[in-house]
């Protein structure tokens, strides 16, 4: 099939180039003439997991291609809306004017019997408004939320575990014609996922919008919870780690997303929270969802605990000490620092007064244009040289299973390591003589 993309940030990248991959044809549109020409040279403006090659196989097979002009689409049977909706800058809803534009430019292009898929992370209610306009050109519009994770974008997106698909309804809830036939022409276009049995619900616009804001709100409800329970075990002397597993093994509970640590960060739990709460609000059930502010503070409070704890290690005051904080990215596997936790603590113990050097795989870049006050040294072991202490906030490989404690204690003779993930083995730390503090354990 023909699909056009518009936006070409992490979602419409790497769905142009997966849809690719799947022998669809497909035009990529975004309004940034420098990330046009690099993903036209087959290169990702962002670190992503088998995304070049995917680009390239794309690019040299002749079905992928990019443009900054919009009449591009024009031809496309479905084109996929992927544009930004980050936190506005005056509060904390979703700004929408990406969405809103694309929209309406979309529909000088848009050709009787169109499909238009939205996939932007959108407040409920949205889909409803954007359809006057997409049914106003006589195509049809759907609603398609994207649940990738970064780091496993590619393969999300070409094995998804659901697809949901929001579509127009009459009065009685039921899809109406045309939506029968939109859904069905999705349904083509991912006909290899749908062939292999991954679900592909047909629900309504509100639906398939709150689908996705429900699952990140209890993703991120999930992590502040054991993150709480990591502020009840700091007092009471319990572990963490120990109770994640021991709750984890309950199968209606599960393990994954019990991770204690410094907290959730990135492009979308902590925006989507906030805009799924504004959005509550306006709907007047704010109440409804205000657990999800004690989420939000739970979360930011861990930051403040790795910070205190590095505090706490160097005798009260982390003034003039060399600090080495491992990581800058929001996790592992990714060069994205939005809202990114490891960044936040390294610029809290800059401005407590320390000389904080910065070191991370892939995200020094972005780290750099983010927090340019801070240090950093790409190399890890140059980056551990002489520190006083070591802040491990993103776990990396690099420092979780291939940092011996042996092997620093030859870089530094700084003792001390602060695990704002729990990765490493309080144990094997101890016995080699450092100072080991955890998140949550004793
Ligand atoms: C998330 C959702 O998982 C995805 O479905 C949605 O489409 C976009 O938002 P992503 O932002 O890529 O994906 O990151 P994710 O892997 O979910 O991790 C989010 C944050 O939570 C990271 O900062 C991570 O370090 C943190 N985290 C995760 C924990 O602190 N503890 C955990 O147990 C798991």
């Amino acid at each position: 099939m023909k699909l056009s993309v518009i936006g070409c940030g992490y979602l419409g990248a790497v769905h142009a180039a997966a849809m690719a991959s799947l022998g669809h044809q497909v035009i990529g549109i975004d309004i940034d003439a420098r990330r046009v020409a690099m993903l036209s040279a087959g290169e990702a403006p962002f670190f992503e997991p088998q995304l070049n090659e995917l680009l390239r196989a794309g690019i040299v097979a002749g079905r992928l291609s990019f443009s900054t002009h919009i009449d591009e689409a024009r031809g496309a049977d479905v084109h996929f809306l992927a544009v930004g909706t980050p936190q506005r800058r005056d509060g904390s809803a979703a700004d929408l004017r990406e969405v809103e534009t694309a929209v309406a430019e979309l529909a000088d292009v848009l050709q009787a019997g169109d499909v238009v898929v939205g996939k932007s992370t959108v407040p409920v209610g949205t889909a409803q408004r954007l359809a006057t306009t997409v049914d106003g050109a006589g195509a049809a519009l759907l609603w398609n939320p994207e649940f990738l994770r970064e780091g496993w974008a590619v393969k999300d997106t070409i094995s998804p575990d659901r697809i949901v698909v929001g579509v127009a309804t009459d009065e009685t809830g039921t899809p109406t014609d045309r939506a029968q036939v939109a859904a069905d022409t999705l349904r083509g276009v991912y006909t290899d996922a749908v062939d292999n049995g991954v679900p592909f619900l047909v629900t309504d616009y509100a639906t398939s919008e709150l689908v996705k804001v429900a699952a990140n709100a209890f993703l991120a409800t999930k992590i502040s919870f054991i993150n709480a329970m990591a502020e009840i075990a700091e007092v009471t002397g319990a572990d963490v780690m120990t109770l994640a597993d021991a709750l984890g093994h309950d199968e209606r509970i599960g393990r994954r997303f019990l991770g204690a640590g410094v907290g959730f960060g990135g492009g979308c739990l902590p925006k989507d929270i906030r805009a799924f709460v504004a959005r509550a609000e306006e709907l007047g059930r704010g109440e409804s969802v205000s657990f999800l502010r004690a989420v939000d503070e739970i979360n930011l409070r861990r930051r403040d605990r790795a910070v205190y704890l590095v505090e706490e290690a160097l005798g009260g005051s982390v003034f003039g000490k060399r600090i080495t904080v491992l990581g800058a990215a929001f996790k592992p596997h990714s060069d994205d620092v939005r809202d990114s936790p490891a960044l936040d603590v390294a610029a809290r113990l800059h401005g407590l007064g320390a000389t904080v050097v910065v070191t991370d795989p892939a995200a020094i870049d972005n780290a750099r244009r983010v927090s340019p006050q801070l240090t950093y040294v790409a190399g890890r072991d140059e980056a551990l040289r002489d520190a006083d202490a070591v802040v491990l906030v993103t776990e990396w490989d690099e420092y979780r299973r291939q940092l011996s404690p042996e092997h620093l204690a030859t870089l530094t003779p700084g003792r001390i390591v602060v695990d704002g993930r729990n990765c490493l083995d309080p144990a094997v730390w101890r016995a080699a003589g450092f100072h080991y503090y955890g998140m949550g354990r004793p």
